[in-house]
């Protein structure tokens, strides 16, 4: 094994040193479900190093993750891609800063933009029918953004997304270093990738990239890691690592970083877990009522199945999946559910999902298609994301909403699974039509700034 984190702390932990020191479980069995965990779970003492400075172990195994990801550095992260995104905004972009965001993106930039006061400018992503989920963002719509506003710095897109489109990088880390902007990826969901022989955001030309370990991979809850391309300077990204993250960084988290990305590269289980999920959708297409998500580039090892064409929402077969057969998937909205699959899932998880499903598909109608969703309402920005965000606010029912009130929390109906409203932005007639008409089924408040 390649772990010199976890070496480390298992040699430290061997020493019987009495620790006085937190945490408070001084590393014995005293809570005896978490087992062998708690002799690792150390803090900033002798040779266990320290996260934010940069050194001793825990250094070696971001050396260790950076080589894995072709990166020239990693900094592992134990408050998820969250705090990631908040720091590649704070390291790229700084206080005060224009910037350019995917409108796809998660609500933590909405967060490091208020704490940030940060200015956003949105493109949209293509709609793919009839899943009415978020699909490509067009290079040539970042570049005219980026020629409107030339004072942007940094752009911020996701890719994967949740339900698994991937973007072309190489052509927006193009078009955005031909601005003088730097390009940062929320890759939350990406950090599987060198295992099923996908690169990574930065072997692709982004800066930085944020990537949770907690979602495909094997690590803890919150353990995540931040990618960087050697352009923005180190010290900054420890710097705000530490601004926004625990100051008592968990020790446990960073053992288990280490341990997943060795395991990443022990076997070839990912890519057996993409070829199960390729085998899985075609044979869903083929036997079933039911789509899988298909022909677009795809993270392999995410499953999207829409209920689109039947009786049934995505809500409907997630909640039945759960209740008839013990499936839980990792979301649905009104017309998609999507499964995180990972090695951990080959054999009986997956004979399972695929047994459920076909006994459901026998049970749905089919239907005739949803019409496509129309354009989201253009975002008419009337105050600022942080005034709008951390101000006063109130929830008000959709009926009682009047145009001309400003948003408060990014309002994100799934479909189409992108905010119709972000914080700041003025509420028209035409949002509030959208959002009845479109899903009143999802949404049926709204958080309205209070002046
Ligand atoms: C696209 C995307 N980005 C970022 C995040 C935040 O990641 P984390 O939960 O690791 O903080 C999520 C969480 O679900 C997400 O879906």
């Amino acid at each position: 094994m390649n772990t010199p984190l976890y070496h480390a702390l298992r040699a430290l932990s061997q020493k019987h040193t009495a620790r006085f020191h937190m945490p408070g479980h001084k590393g014995k069995d005293v809570l005896p479900d978490f087992g062998p965990i708690l002799p690792l779970d150390f803090t900033e003492v002798y040779e266990t190093g320290n996260l934010y400075t940069g050194e001793g172990p825990i250094r070696q195994a971001e050396e260790q993750a950076a080589r894995f990801y072709h990166a020239p550095d990693c900094h592992f992260l134990t408050g998820g891609s969250t705090q990631g995104i908040h720091t590649m905004l704070y390291a790229a972009a700084g206080a005060g800063a224009d910037v350019l965001f995917d409108r796809n993106c998660h609500k933590s930039a909405a967060h490091a933009a208020a704490m940030l006061d940060l200015s956003p400018a949105f493109v949209f992503p293509k709609t793919i029918e009839p899943f009415g989920i978020p699909g490509l963002l067009c290079p040539d719509e970042i570049d005219r953004a980026l020629s409107q506003n030339p004072s942007i710095r940094a752009v911020l897109v996701t890719s994967p997304n949740y339900y698994g489109v991937r973007q072309d990088i190489p052509a927006i880390a193009a078009v955005c270093h031909a601005h003088g902007a730097k390009l940062l990826v929320d890759a939350a969901h990406g950090a599987h990738f060198p295992a099923v022989g996908l690169p990574s955001p930065i072997e692709e030309g982004a800066d930085l990239a944020a990537l949770s370990a907690h979602k495909t991979l094997y690590a803890l809850g919150q353990s995540a890691m931040l990618l960087s391309g050697g352009t923005i300077d180190s010290d900054r990204l420890r710097e705000g690592a530490s601004l926004f993250g625990t100051s008592s960084p968990s020790y446990a988290m960073m053992v288990s970083l280490d341990l997943a990305r060795d395991a990443l590269e022990q076997d070839d289980s990912y890519q057996k877990a993409a070829e199960a999920v390729h085998a899985l959708r075609l044979h869903l297409a083929e036997h079933t009522k039911f789509r899988p998500l298909t022909g677009h580039d795809l993270d392999p090892c995410r499953l999207t199945v829409s209920t689109a064409g039947t009786d049934w929402t995505g809500d409907k077969l997630a909640d039945t999946l759960y209740e008839r057969f013990g499936v839980a998937c990792e979301m649905s909205d009104a017309r998609n559910m999507v499964c995180i699959v990972t090695p951990a899932d080959l054999g009986d998880n997956l004979d399972r999902l695929r047994e459920a499903l076909d006994t459901l598909s026998r049970e749905v109608q089919q239907t005739v298609l949803p019409a496509p969703l129309p354009p989201l309402p253009v975002p008419r920005p009337a105050l600022s994301v942080r005034r709008a965000l951390l101000g006063n606010a109130s929830t008000l029912f959709l009926d009682d909403v009047q145009p001309g009130m400003v948003c408060a929390r990014p309002v994100t109906p799934y479909p189409p699974g992108v905010p119709v409203l972000w914080p700041g932005e003025e509420i028209t007639a035409e949002h509030i039509v959208f959002l009845r008409n479109q899903c009143y089924n999802t949404i049926d408040r709204i958080s309205v700034y209070q002046p």
